[in-house]
């Protein structure tokens, strides 16, 4: 890790919305880090159902999307003996923090997030006060369990330094000098900003109508070889370098995809290619998409099928993520001065 601390004084947090499908920018924007983060460090990884009501969900679908996520992290490869997976309403601290939160974090702060603004979209005053307050809640997830580091990608960057301002702020009110630490985001990577195929320009999402636009975890070999040969490029081939990448937004989205699945560096990826058209490119990197999602594919479809076992693993987690953060929350509570029972 960056800052250079070692692994008994790192802990790992990050969450993912029960709210559909995965696709290729959670996964290598998460999903893939988090699988490799779990060898070395104490890890936390959260089924953030709290955020997802934050708009709303349809009816009867919350457990079982919870179950969903589950069942995509341990296909991706997190393994519940090294890391905590658990559901966020399971462990009452997260709204507990998220409170007391919302009495430190000033409302210009939250006037300022982009994603809410893209969120609640042009009638603002139809959104939920819960979607406004949103970043507040996840700088509670991570400050719960004092994280030190949060794998996310490129559009998690504001709230995670809301996260650190929050941070900042209640250790200077309450006169608690270092009892937050600051949590470092680590985004780094090819796969932090996967775009969507019909345009370079937007993010990969869940929400896009178009299912164009995304390679899901589960689409068929079939899908993914269509999807990647209808990707939005352009007339110029394969470039030699990632500067003559600049500007040209579809070509760039599918350069980094390759190079994260691959795990080489763009320049890499170039040096392969370069010269060669997209007619060559699309589908040597449907062949590598399918070789890598396949098997979390088949392994999601199995962990789908049994829901029981699903539940035991995230009920585990649930005691163990809760006796994490208990401590955490009674020290806090003697902090900011509540009478004590
Ligand atoms: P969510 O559920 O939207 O996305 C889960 C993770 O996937 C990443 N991601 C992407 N990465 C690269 N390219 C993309 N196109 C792309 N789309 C999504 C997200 O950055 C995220 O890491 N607010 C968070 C959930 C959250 C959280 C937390 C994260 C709640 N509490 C505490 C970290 C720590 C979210 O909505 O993620």
């Amino acid at each position: 890790m960056t800052n250079g601390q070692s692994t008994a004084q790192t802990r790992v947090f990050s969450g993912v919305q029960p709210t559909g499908k995965l696709h290729l920018g959670n996964y290598l924007g998460a999903l893939k880090k988090f699988v490799a983060l779990q060898h070395q460090h104490e890890c936390l990884f959260c089924i953030v159902d709290l955020h997802a009501i934050t708009v709303p969900q349809e009816k009867g679908q919350l457990a079982d999307n919870t179950r969903e996520i589950a069942a995509a992290f341990l296909a991706a490869g997190i393994d519940p003996d090294k890391a905590v997976i658990f559901v966020q309403s399971t462990v009452p601290a997260h709204a507990e923090l998220a409170w007391i939160f919302n009495c430190t974090a000033k409302m210009g702060w939250l006037e300022r997030m982009t994603q809410f603004k893209d969120k609640a979209g042009k009638d603002k005053e139809r959104a939920s006060v819960g979607l406004f307050a949103y970043p507040v809640l996840q700088a509670a997830d991570i400050l719960a369990y004092k994280a030190t580091h949060v794998p996310v990608g490129d559009d998690q960057k504001q709230h995670l330094e809301l996260s650190r301002d929050i941070a900042e702020r209640f250790n200077r009110e309450y006169d608690a000098p270092k009892f937050f630490p600051q949590p470092e985001p680590l985004i780094q990577g090819p796969g932090a900003r996967i775009m969507s195929l019909k345009d370079g320009t937007v993010k990969m999402s869940k929400s896009d109508p178009s299912d164009l636009s995304r390679i899901n975890m589960d689409d068929t070999p079939e899908k993914i070889a269509k999807k990647f040969k209808k990707a939005r490029t352009d007339p110029d081939g394969v470039p030699a370098s990632t500067e003559e990448l600049l500007g040209r937004d579809g070509a760039r989205n599918l350069i980094g995809i390759y190079a994260g699945l691959a795990e080489i560096s763009q320049q890499q990826v170039l040096d392969q290619f370069a010269g060669q058209g997209w007619g060559v490119f699309k589908p040597a990197l449907a062949d590598l998409a399918v070789a890598k999602l396949t098997p979390i594919a088949e392994n999601f479809t199995r962990y789908q099928n049994d829901p029981a076992e699903l539940d035991r693993i995230l009920s585990v987690g649930t005691q163990k993520a809760a006796a994490i953060s208990a401590p955490i929350i009674a020290e806090v509570r003697d902090i900011v001065g509540f009478w004590k029972n």
